[in-house]
């Protein structure tokens, strides 16, 4: 019974390590004064720690090298940390207007006017959130119902996943291919049925390093409007693309503006990933129901990071983004070279700062056992590709190069000292 229950449990989330199944299985035993068996929800039953977190727990615990989590360790520019702690000092430490502080939103359609190429009324087009994160479960409140499809591509951003299911919707799977992270149009236009409402769109994208190009995004953007579909997209890296890469917002395509909701925000690009400041931005037919979910979970975004953000967006001048791409590209190339010679072939990223590597020549059946090898061996955690796909990934590790030089000079160090087999062709996933 317990084996075929770790089974079924197993087949439904085939990204858990067993512990984590043996965890849910054994709920502690309360019992109510009036004899009843006090349990989790049917919704808490299927959630467990995610694999980023495991990894970055057992790196801690070998005191290894941590690029599996995508924190970015960077220095906070002057001006965001000067407002931040300024608006503390002089009192803006209350709760805020539900859809942020009228600076920000203003600032907001500043930049999403000359960045994005998308106009929006800052007074009824732009809600503040508690991170991007906070404006995606906004947004799938506001829009969504259960049972309701939503197309996303794979490998994905798991928060993307996670939370449709969370919200009892069904989340429908377009697979992209290595190395360019190319989708069949064909495999897109199937996975569109009478019950799907949504597309899930991460430009730049984790953990694949995907910046779709505006053809990709054109071909999307009409079966959007061929089948009344939102838009939802995620452009947290929208500053993060290399080479002749180009972003593009999916809002700023003729007709899309009003079924986009694009969601972004400040956890990367100023590295204050704790502040918990991002926003979306859409018609104002969705913005005040978002606006609505997001008071009743959070209330609003924090108040005195609202304030840093706000200086950010208006002092930081546009060599300031373009230095911290130059950064990040030469992070990439140093990580990419390293990870080739290692023999652990990796996709290049467009954008983004993770690398997805083939791990085929390192022991293991899966992608799980091959990050724990690969962290005893060379003190570097990685996470299993599998937490990135329905059912693929079982060769891939993801590789987060969001770090102080140092510490990646350091793990490219120990990679290059790891003695590899060559992968197999055509092992990727
Ligand atoms: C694709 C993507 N979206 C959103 C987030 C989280 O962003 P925020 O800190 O703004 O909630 C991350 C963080 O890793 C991410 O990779």
């Amino acid at each position: 019974m317990r084996g075929r229950e770790l089974e079924r449990l197993g087949n439904r989330n085939k990204s858990l390590g067993d512990e984590a199944l043996l965890a849910r299985l054994e709920p502690p035993p309360n019992h109510s004064p009036r004899g009843q068996m006090l349990s989790l929800s049917s919704k808490a039953s299927g959630i467990a720690q995610s694999e980023i977190r495991v990894m970055s727990i057992e790196c801690d615990r070998v005191r290894g090298i941590n690029l599996a989590q995508g924190i970015c360790d960077t220095e906070v520019p002057e001006p965001v940390q000067r407002a931040a702690i300024n608006a503390i000092r002089s009192g803006s430490n209350s709760y805020t207007r539900l859809d942020g502080i009228a600076t920000l939103r203003h600032a907001i359609a500043r930049k999403m006017r000359d960045f994005n190429h998308v106009n929006v009324d800052p007074d009824r087009e732009i809600v503040v959130t508690a991170g991007s994160t906070g404006a995606f479960y906004s947004a799938c409140m506001g829009l969504l119902n259960p049972g309701d499809e939503v197309i996303v591509f794979e490998p994905y951003y798991g928060y993307h996943v996670h939370t449709l299911m969370a919200l009892d919707c069904v989340p429908v799977y377009v697979t992209m291919h290595p190395p360019k992270w190319i989708f069949s149009r064909e495999q897109f236009e199937h996975a569109i049925t009478p019950r799907t409402r949504a597309i899930i769109l991460n430009t730049p994208a984790n953990p694949s390093g995907k910046v779709f190009n505006r053809e990709e995004l054109e071909f999307v953007a009409g079966l959007a409007i061929h089948h009344d579909l939102f838009v939802i997209t995620d452009e947290i890296y929208e500053y993060f693309v290399y080479d002749d890469n180009q972003h593009t917002s999916p809002a700023s395509l003729p007709d899309m503006a009003g079924r986009t909701i694009t969601i972004s925000g400040f956890s990367k690009a100023y590295s204050i990933t704790g502040w918990r400041i991002g926003y979306a931005v859409c018609d104002r037919r969705w913005a005040q129901a978002i606006g609505y979910f997001h008071d009743l979970a959070y209330i609003c975004a924090p108040s005195p990071f609202q304030h840093g953000a706000t200086a950010g967006l208006e002092e930081l001048a546009p060599d300031f983004y373009q230095s911290l791409a130059a950064e990040y590209c030469a992070k990439r190339d140093l990580l990419c070279t390293t990870l080739e010679q290692a023999g652990l072939p990796p996709s290049w990223p467009q954008g983004s700062y993770y690398v997805l590597a083939d791990a085929s020549g390192l022991p293991g059946q899966n992608s799980k056992e091959k990050a724990m090898y690969l962290l005893a061996q060379a003190g570097v955690a990685a996470v299993p590709g599998e937490a990135f796909f329905n059912g693929g990934g079982r060769n891939l590790l993801r590789f987060c190069f969001a770090k102080k030089e140092t510490d990646l000079e350091e793990a490219c160090r120990r990679l290059s000292r790891l003695e590899i087999s060559a992968p197999t062709a055509g092992s990727r996933c």
